[in-house]
Order: C-alpha cells, then structure tokens, then sequence
C-alpha cells in the first residue's frame, strides 16, 4: 500500500492511526535508499528530543539489521554512517534557531516522523532548508486536528507533487470482498442476495466462464 512513495517527490506523507505502519515504512526506506544511493546525507526530525531515545534511531538500526545491512553501516552512539561517506542524524527542532538549522543545508532526506507536533515555525524553518537538489521532505503523523501544520500542508492545501497517503486500513486498497463463480447459479444467486455486483477483474483469474463478484465494506463503492 506505500507503493506510491517509492517515487522520487519533494514531499511524501503518510498519515494514520497508532500503529499503522508509518515509521517502519519510512525507516524502511531511509536504510535502503541510503544503501542504494551512496553518500546519501539523511536527517531524522523531531519537534522535540531532548535524547537520542527520542528519536528514530533504534527503529533505523534495528532496520539495518532485519535487512542484513550490518556491514555496510556504522553506528556511533548519535548518528549512523552509511554507504558512501553518508550520514544519518537525529534532530530536534526545538534546539535549532533560524541560524543553526542552516547545519542541515544539504541534505538530501529530512523524515519528520511524530509530525502532527511539528510547529508551524519549524515547518516553515525546514522547508527552505532541505532544499538540495531532489531533495525530499518525508513526514508521517497521526492526525490530531486540522490546523497542525503538518497536516494543514500535506493534506488540507497538498503541494503540487506531494505524494500523501493513509496508512490506515481502511484506504490500503482493501475496500470491498472479491469471489467468484464458475456455472454455479444457486451460489451465483446467493452472492446477489448477499448483495455482492459483478464486475471485470483487471486480470481475471477463473475460467473463461467465470462470473466475479464484489461487495463493497466501507462506504459506497466508487463505482
Ligand atoms: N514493515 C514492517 N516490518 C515489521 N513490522 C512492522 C512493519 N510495519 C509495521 N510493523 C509492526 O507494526 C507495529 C506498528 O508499526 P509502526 O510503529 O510503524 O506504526 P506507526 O504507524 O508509526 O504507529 P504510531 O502512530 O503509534 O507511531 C510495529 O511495532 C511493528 O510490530
Ligand atoms: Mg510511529
């Protein structure tokens, strides 16, 4: 379902509920676009972190792991080195002023994760910053209210390119039941009763007489 946001875009948003999925997608793909792009310059992004606990370095090293990268990466006690002479670090933008933020002039990849509390003063200290050629901006949040920056930006007004998606179930594609039929009436019957539609798979699986069958489960169905 995070598919879209393998694409390159100055932005990439994912927001959902608790624990659905956003940071280990997005420190999934930090460790790997670090190993595929050498020298990559990364910065991980709180509001707040007073300690490297704080942070997205433990779910970051415990990626390195999973994916059996633990040679091509050095961990130091607060910051990560990568392929190429490439560095991960961690920030809060609560200890950067207007001047020290321009230490991350740079880099390539800013991840704001946690970002329904990222203010709008630090969004607005970040945007400019990160500005390196293809540079990327990734934020995932759990949304709180519409006026949060992060969410006022990436959802409520969407820049042009930004790549944003839900994390939660609900939106993962999986919105209605699929079966099918093949020259069974009485079970053909039954599905319509049940109040399942035929519709054409993009693919089809069955026979060439196979009927298919859906029925939406969240709202009305888009078609
Ligand atoms: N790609 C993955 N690989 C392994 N485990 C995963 C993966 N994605 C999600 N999980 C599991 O789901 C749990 C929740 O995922 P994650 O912490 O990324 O959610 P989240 O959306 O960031 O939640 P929160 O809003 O609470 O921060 C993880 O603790 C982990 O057990
Ligand atoms: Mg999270």
């Amino acid at each position: 379902m995070f598919e879209p946001l393998l694409a390159p875009a100055r932005y990439k948003g994912v927001y959902g509920g608790r624990g659905s999925g956003k940071s280990h997608f997005f420190g999934e793909l930090l460790v790997e676009t670090c190993q595929a792009e050498r020298g990559t310059l990364a910065v991980c992004i709180r509001e707040a972190q007073r300690t490297l606990a704080q942070s997205s370095k433990r779910l970051i090293e415990s990626k390195i792991a999973s994916l059996g990268l633990g040679h091509q990466f050095k961990l130091f006690s607060d910051k990560i080195e990568t392929p190429g002479d490439g560095l991960i670090i961690f920030r809060g933008m609560q200890d950067h002023t207007a001047d020290s933020i321009k230490s991350l002039e740079g880099f390539k990849i800013a991840w704001v994760d946690e970002a329904q509390s990222l203010s709008a003063h630090s969004l607005a200290l970040l945007r400019p910053t990160i500005r390196a050629k293809e540079s990327e901006l990734w934020a995932s949040w759990n949304p709180r209210r519409k006026s949060d920056a992060i969410d006022d930006f990436l959802r409520a007004r969407k820049p042009d390119g930004a790549l944003v998606i839900n994390a939660s179930w609900r939106d993962n594609g999986w919105n209605c039941i699929v079966s099918d039929t093949t020259e069974n009436l009485a079970s053909a019957n039954n599905f319509i009763k049940a109040g399942y539609r035929l519709y054409q798979p993009q693919y089809p699986w069955g026979w060439p007489r196979t009927l298919y069958w859906r029925k939406s489960i969240v709202g009305k169905e888009s078609e």
